[in-house]
């Protein structure tokens, strides 16, 4: 029997979780501060009237309303300085996030900078921030980041084309609002590719060099409501991305603690290089990291059969995960992606700057392996 590594719990986020909840943006607003800027995406606030709900809500409560509604998807450095912009411009005292990871990680890098001053550049990893910042609401509109409970933002930095990621304990939003109603809205490939995301950020906990028992137990139960409810989340029964967006947010805790490895880290190029959404990018790369995860950590791989509650097909981990992507319509290799295969050397060159990720799996991920993983999955 092995001895527990050792761990710190700290998950400072107050999640307030349940249908018709964003109602009470404006009280936790108002208790904030008296001036919230509002950060969206550029189409599903405005095209659902979510906006003018968020902004009845906040000045009911006699909060003050600025909008920034022009995040990307995999948003760069210059977003979050137009953002930035924004926020001073109204002396801002409270940020409300209302979208997927895009918008919450802007809506941190720019409350970073808003309180610390300097340029979004500086405070990139291995830099960390641990000091207090304004507060922070999070409302997750896709079951998939966890970014509402992590101390994480991640980021493209247009001059090198590479995800960087700005963490550390002053990340952390005050408040994740989870209302699934929102949820009603998602369209079916984003369903599919957010929660994938939360899959793979469960699996890369579980068979992560840096779990512990509490993250193993995130990431498992994570895990199991993935396996048993994305597929009926995808085709929108709101029961079920209700159970997602649960997954998504303790999926978002267990990797707090550990951190992601293979799947993003060799993900990420996928979507800087290709456009692959976040979710499928990581998920594309998972079956070929399966093999190894299963190789090098047999005992925990048995483990999560049991806990998800499903029989070890026999391709393993990795038929499981293909047979999840297949029934919700991800794509499954990169050839299916219009990955040229003379490309796949570039992948593994860009694929290995992302040690920051891929230092976390449990084994040594070489040249030789990043290409035998990549051409795994082609
Ligand atoms: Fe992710």
């Amino acid at each position: 029997m092995c001895a527990l590594p050792s761990f710190s719990v700290a998950q400072p986020t107050r999640v307030v979780f349940g249908r018709g909840s964003l109602e009470k943006v404006g009280e936790l607003a108002s208790a904030a501060g008296s001036r919230a800027l509002v950060i969206t995406g550029r189409t599903f606030a405005r095209r659902y009237g979510y906006d003018d709900k968020i902004r009845r809500f906040l000045e009911q409560h006699g909060v003050k309303v600025g909008f920034f509604q022009e995040v990307e998807p995999n948003p760069t450095y210059s977003t979050v300085r137009r953002c930035l912009e924004v926020a001073r411009s109204m002396d801002v005292e409270v940020f409300v996030a209302f979208g997927g990871g895009s918008v919450i990680d802007v809506a941190k890098a720019v409350n970073v900078v808003y309180t610390l001053g300097g340029d979004v550049s500086d405070y990139v990893y291995p830099k960390a921030v641990n000091q207090k910042l304004k507060p922070l609401i999070a409302v997750p509109t896709t079951h998939g980041t966890g970014s509402e409970v992590t101390k994480y933002s991640v980021l493209v930095d247009e001059s090198t084309k590479m995800k960087v990621a700005i963490s550390g304990e002053g990340l952390y939003p005050d408040f994740a609002l989870l209302d699934p109603e929102v949820l009603r809205h998602l369209p079916r490939e984003q369903s599919a590719s957010t929660g994938l995301d939360a899959l793979s950020h469960a699996v890369e906990a579980y068979f992560s060099r840096r779990s512990n028992p509490y993250s193993d137990l995130m990431a498992l139960e994570a895990a199991r409501i993935s396996f048993m409810y994305l597929p009926c989340a995808v085709s929108g029964v709101l029961e079920c991305r209700e159970k997602m967006l649960f997954a998504s947010m303790i999926a978002g805790i267990a990797i707090n603690h550990t951190g992601t490895n293979v799947g993003h880290g060799l993900g990420y190029t996928l979507t800087v290089e290709y456009g692959l959404p976040h979710g499928f990018a990581n998920a594309v790369i998972l079956p070929g990291a399966a093999r190894f995860y299963e190789a090098y950590m047999p005992e925990k791989a048995e483990r999560f059969f049991e806990a998800v509650g499903i029989s070890r097909p026999p391709g393993g981990l990795e038929e499981a995960l293909r047979s999840l992507m297949a029934s919700v319509g991800a794509p499954l290799r990169l050839r299916d992606l219009g990955v040229p295969g003379e490309r796949l050397e570039e992948l593994v060159r860009d694929g290995l700057r992302y040690q920051r990720n891929l230092a976390n799996a449990p084994f040594e991920i070489t040249e030789e392996v990043a290409r035998e993983i990549y051409s795994l999955v082609y």
